[in-house]
């Protein structure tokens, strides 16, 4: 496994929250963003690990499997929630990572990524 580690350009501060992102192909990305962030804008980068076309819940190539943390992020909107049925996804276990945004200071997400 090919795991890379980045670093939120901020310091760690008291609204910060924790996210692990795995790419289909074994990279791993660690962050630290700021609470609010959506899971997108906290791991995109020139080699992001999680793919993306529109980044408003409208195509679904952002589609992740929460694998630790679903309750640290902020609850599907309408729009999210038509997408994820689209693909027969329960936002239970999958999440749109342009729409779900880190919500609880001091927590932890671990995700990895659906599409190529
Ligand atoms: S990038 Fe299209 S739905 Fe998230």
């Amino acid at each position: 496994m090919n795991n890379r580690q980045v670093s939120e350009s901020e310091a760690p501060g008291s609204d910060q929250a924790r996210l692990v992102a795995e790419a289909r192909d074994g990279r791993v990305v660690e962050v630290q963003a700021a609470v609010g962030t959506s899971l997108l804008e906290a791991s995109d980068g020139p080699e992001g690990p999680i793919p993306f076309c529109c980044r408003s819940a409208s195509c679904g190539t952002c589609r992740v499997e929460v694998l630790e943390g679903a309750d640290c992020l902020s609850q599907p909107d309408d729009d999210e929630l038509d997408v994820l049925s689209m693909y027969a996804e329960s936002p239970d276990r999958v999440r749109l990572a342009c729409q779900a945004k880190l919500c609880v200071t001091g927590g932890s997400v671990r995700v990895r990524a659906l599409e190529q």
